[in-house]
């Protein structure tokens, strides 16, 4: 199969494409503030009390029995009734792609669509504002209000997961999460410096999380939401309980919930994962970006815990602080420590009470995703997205119950309560030959070794231990980046979905950016980080003792252009590769092949969702399988036999661009407005997915 050539559009002088508007609303700015991360990153080992830093892990085996994460559990199942597919090669079929990537790849584009591969076919499965009740309004965008928003899907989804419903063939639950609102392109006439008592209501209740059900037809993989039982709402007005060591911790308490335990709202929730057991976890991200009047904390101890997060003077973009105190840091400076964990959602039952999971640390959770080791212990990995931090794991002690009953959920969903929490520390096999440039090691390509350093221990009991000198538990467990700053963990360019996968128990991680790297007074290029003032970024792959502290890793892609000579596809053909930029969400297919959504292509192109090759001769082989409309990130992708499901998070976000003067108009077309919407993707007449 010849691949189009993939020259076009591709610059070599590009920043990441993203808008302004898209870092002021998504990040709070990110990018143009001071990178929080300032620790030396010495590594200081007697800090590590070392008593722990062996003690009582398990080793990791092959026996990988299952890990499901975001976008996993179809491969998982089989959601046509088809085989899972179990036993095919994965070996490059006769002058072609292996199976599951055999496809036309997507030329680079910047169209105002979805641009999908020949003999495929797409169709929007749910919009912003599509009502998830009967008794809910149909969406009117000119006449939008909080009670309707409530009721109906929320704003830029990010993550998805699709759970199969147990009994109803081709129906599952479709669970989304709402990560930021864009009020310029929420509401005509938008006045961000008086936004108005009721954008500010639409805009909190367009945050969070939706679940709804919906129904697939044979010969295509078309799903269309139903008014199900288990639909359901949640957003920054939800109430949340905490667990783990920070549950009732003074850092906790605020005027409204003097016990530490019951926070209002989720806010800025990112990618996320599937449970093996059946729930769906999701990140807080940027959270820091709701809150006002960094500058007026009094506490200085305070203050710089909240710099380390990235908390800037003055109002908040979206002056949610007006309305709301517990949004002002002056009046409540604890209500930030509220944020910043991953949260927990049982789909299966509606009137649930969702956790917020402390035991995991709290930084700017992209994703959370799930290795099972086969005695049962649960591993969960999860990235810090921001320029310089980190990445981490959680081993628990407890071990997953089987089946699906009440009682094996209830104990299931105390599993990520007790365990052990690290943060990963890498050393690259030849140092002396990195020198920033992306040149690439004579050895075997950039790899290394690894450890994960633990810095948080908890019992069942809910209490914790720490291993940070100088921090008590619930310390580690609120400011868990000053924990990995004290053990000397390694700064990462952006680390994004971090996943294991299924067929192999190989964890994968999308390190997006960062054009910080190697510049004045910051970290220098290392051999997972290769290049410096990198705007492309990379994928690593992790070979894992899972429940033990040890590995190795390797990277996979150096991303960018395929003709600059910093770029890597593991020894992959070149010339045959598609450009692929700013690596961000992955997913695995039921091949074992990997697939990756980008967001901020910064080779001027629209972003996209890309298979990746792993095994046999054809690994690195990088296909673009579609590209999403103008303005558009591509989040939450699921490969399954029957489709390609994405989200399409900020279509038409242009700087110049506003709902007064909309740059896209998809998904409907016309004048209309832009509406984040997932999307699925199916071969025509009904074939299983690149094959
Ligand atoms: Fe919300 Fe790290 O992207
Ligand atoms: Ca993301
Ligand atoms: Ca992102």
């Amino acid at each position: 199969m010849s691949l189009i050539p993939l020259a076009l559009f591709v610059k070599h002088d590009g920043q990441s494409s993203r808008a302004g508007v898209t870092c002021k609303y998504k990040c709070g700015n990110a990018c143009s503030h001071e990178v929080p991360n300032n620790s030396d990153g010495a590594y200081f080992g007697d800090i590590v009390r070392s008593a722990m830093s062996r003690r009582g892990v398990l080793k990791g085996g092959a026996a990988a029995v299952l890990a499901v994460g975001a976008g996993s559990v179809l491969a998982a199942c089989g959601d046509d009734g088809s085989s899972s597919g179990g036993g095919t090669s994965t070996g490059a079929q006769a002058g072609g792609s292996p199976s599951g990537t055999q496809f036309t790849a997507v030329a680079p584009n910047k169209e105002d669509a979805v641009v999908i591969p020949d003999g495929y076919e797409q169709a929007v499965v749910i919009r912003w504002g599509e009502p998830l009740f009967a008794d809910a309004p149909a969406f009117d965008f000119d006449r939008q209000t909080p009670q309707a928003q409530e009721r109906q899907f929320g704003f830029n989804n990010d993550f998805a997961g699709l759970l199969p419903i147990e009994g109803q063939p081709n129906t599952f639950l479709l669970v989304c999460n709402h990560e930021y609102t864009t009020e310029p392109f929420m509401f005509k006439g938008y006045d961000a410096e008086n936004p108005t008592l009721e954008q500010f209501q639409v805009a909190v209740t367009a945050h969070g999380l939706s679940v709804v059900q919906v129904q697939g037809e044979s010969g295509s993989g078309k799903l269309t939401p139903a008014f199900g039982q288990y639909n359901r709402r949640i957003s920054a007005n939800s109430e949340f309980v905490v667990t783990g060591p920070a549950a009732g911790s003074d850092l906790l308490k605020t005027a409204a919930d003097p016990t530490g335990t019951k926070v209002i709202g989720t806010l800025n929730n990112c990618s996320g994962g599937v449970t093996p057991w059946g729930t769906v976890l999701s990140g807080e991200e940027n959270f820091n970006q709701y809150f006002g009047n960094y500058d007026k904390v009094g506490d200085q101890t305070a203050k710089d815990r909240l710099k380390r997060y990235g908390f800037v003077d003055g109002a908040s973009e979206r002056k949610w602080e007006r309305f709301d105190r517990r949004f002002d840091l002056e009046q409540e400076p604890n209500e930030a420590n509220r944020f910043g964990y991953v949260v927990e959602v049982d789909p299966w039952d509606p009137a649930s009470t969702p956790i917020k999971h402390t035991a995991l640390g709290r930084f700017k959770h992209e994703a959370a995703t799930i290795h099972i080791t086969g005695d049962g212990t649960v591993v969960a990995y999860s990235g810090d997205d921001e320029k310089f931090d980190y990445m981490y794991k959680f081993v628990s002690s407890k071990k997953m119950q089987p089946g699906t009953g009440q009682a094996s959920m209830r104990h299931n969903m105390t599993l990520l309560d007790a365990g052990t929490l690290y943060v990963a520390r890498l050393t690259g096999n030849e140092p002396s030959k990195i020198d920033g440039s992306g040149t690439v090691p004579s050895d075997n390509g950039f790899s290394g070794t690894g450890e994960w350093l633990p810095i948080l221990k908890t019992n069942e009991d809910g209490k914790g231990e720490s291993f940070v000198d100088g921090m008590s538990a619930e310390e580690v467990a609120v400011f868990t980046r000053l924990a990995g700053d004290k053990v000397g963990a390694t700064k990462m360019d952006r680390p994004e979905d971090i996943q294991p996968n299924p067929k192999t128990g190989k964890v994968y991680v999308a390190l997006t950016n960062n054009d910080k790297r190697g510049t004045e007074g910051k970290a220098p290029a290392d051999e997972a980080n290769p290049r410096n003032t990198n705007k492309n970024g990379q994928v690593l792959e992790i070979t894992d003792e899972h429940a033990g502290t040890k590995f190795t890793w390797t990277l996979l892609l150096v991303c960018g252009d395929p003709q600059a000579a910093d770029t890597y596809f593991s020894g992959f053909d070149k010339t045959k590769v598609s450009p692929i930029s700013c690596p961000d969400n992955l997913a695995f297919d039921d091949y074992g092949n990997l697939w990756i959504s980008t967001d901020g292509n910064a080779l001027k192109s629209n972003d996209g969702l890309f298979s990746v090759v792993l095994e046999g001769p054809n690994r690195g082989e990088t296909k673009q399988f579609l590209s999403v409309p103008k303005g558009a990130e591509t989040c939450g992708p699921i490969i399954s036999d029957a489709r390609v499901t994405v989200c399409v998070q900020h279509p038409g976000e242009e700087d110049d661009a506003s709902a007064d003067n909309p740059a896209s108009h998809w998904p409907d077309g016309g004048d209309s407005q832009p509406r984040p919407s997932v999307v699925a993707v199916w071969k025509s007449g009904g074939g299983r997915i690149g094959v």
